[in-house]
């Protein structure tokens, strides 16, 4: 499979992935040959890259970092959880607990946890699937820095918890597609002390995980919120999920904009990693975030287009490319004379 952006999709191409709705049920199943009623429709749903089969590329698999039952028992969760704050109910903490234990279980027995980001989602889900990959990335900072059970299940219950907030906040705000006014922009920071306040005396919920949810929006230079904490002000925990939530959501789609490339997220990450976020974390991050993930199609040095096809975890930047003209495979780790020159949109 190769990843392109849906708005240069051609009539014929094979879906490569399932495409969910909201309630994760197949939208558009992976084997349709698509057409320009699909393609709008997809459009439409705001998914603005999707994974698609062409000639040469049906062998390329992306893999996901956890079980694809799982992610969706975490979605289903998730999505009870976010409903019953909703609607003033308790949260079933117990169901938190063995769904992030399950999440930890999956990346701990993956040799190498390498994230390809094979998840195509519409925009209508993004507080649910951002709350779930959030706890994923958080958890490969956590088991990268050595962290045990205990405090990988502390870390993992407050990352997948951690704006539950805004389900307290009007949706017509917290999804205004245009500029927000100041008011409107302090009313949504509010979900930090929001989220803390439903949890606050659960018995079921650490003090520790609790306190990610309230500080999940501070920023290392002191210049976040609600408390404007600075540096070592601000628990490991939250600083983590920092840097978690704001690599979600630039690489996820949303209403006012379209997802980033991972290159360039990361180089993001990077310079703002002295200023916002803990740089140690986010080193520790990125070497788990491959530049070119697999399925992305590359222009190369030699005026050829490949796809990635494999991921060196020692090499990520250097991956094993697969020529869209004839298939071959060559392995850029020993060919240094060949450069990778660009991500390609369309083929
Ligand atoms: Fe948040």
């Amino acid at each position: 499979m190769i990843k392109l952006k849906t708005r240069f999709l051609k009539e014929d191409m094979i879906l490569a992935n399932n495409i969910y709705t909201e309630n994760d049920e197949i939208l558009l199943g992976e084997g349709i040959h698509l057409n320009q009623v699909y393609i709008d429709k997809l459009l439409e749903l705001g998914i603005s890259e999707v994974y698609v089969n062409i000639p040469s590329t049906e062998d390329i698999i992306v893999p996901d970092v956890i079980k694809e039952e799982n992610r969706k028992e975490a979605h289903n969760i998730i999505r009870d959880t976010m409903k019953r704050i909703s609607y003033n109910e308790d949260i079933r903490m117990k169901k938190i607990w063995k769904i992030v234990d399950k999440i930890i279980e999956n990346l701990l027995s993956s040799d190498s946890i390498i994230v390809n980001l094979s998840l195509v989602r519409s925009i209508d889900d993004y507080t649910f699937t951002h709350s779930v990959n959030v706890c994923i990335y958080a958890l490969i900072i956590g088991i990268g820095i050595g962290y045990k059970k205990e405090k990988l299940m502390d870390l993992g219950v407050g990352a997948i918890l951690h704006d539950i907030g805004k389900m307290l906040i009007d949706p017509k705000v917290l999804n205004k597609p245009g500029k927000l006014t100041k008011d409107e922009y302090e009313y949504i920071k509010s979900h930090s002390k929001l989220g803390y306040e439903i949890v606050k005396n659960n018995k079921n919920i650490s003090e520790a995980s609790a306190k990610i949810i309230l500080t999940h929006h501070e920023r290392f230079d002191g210049e976040g919120y609600p408390f404007k904490l600075k540096g070592d002000e601000i628990r490991e925990y939250a600083r983590i999920v920092a840097i978690c939530d704001v690599y979600d959501a630039l690489t996820s789609d949303r209403a006012y904009k379209s997802k980033e490339f991972p290159h360039v997220v990361v180089e993001y990450l990077i310079s703002m990693g002295y200023h916002q976020f803990d740089y140690e974390l986010v080193k520790e991050f990125i070497t788990h975030i491959p530049c070119y993930p697999i399925g992305t199609l590359l222009k190369l040095s030699t005026n050829e287009m490949g796809v990635v096809y494999e991921i060196d975890k020692e090499y990520p930047n250097r991956p094993i490319v697969k020529y869209i003209s004839n298939g071959d495979k060559i392995n850029l780790i020993y060919n240094p004379s060949i450069q990778i020159v660009g991500v390609l949109e369309k083929m």
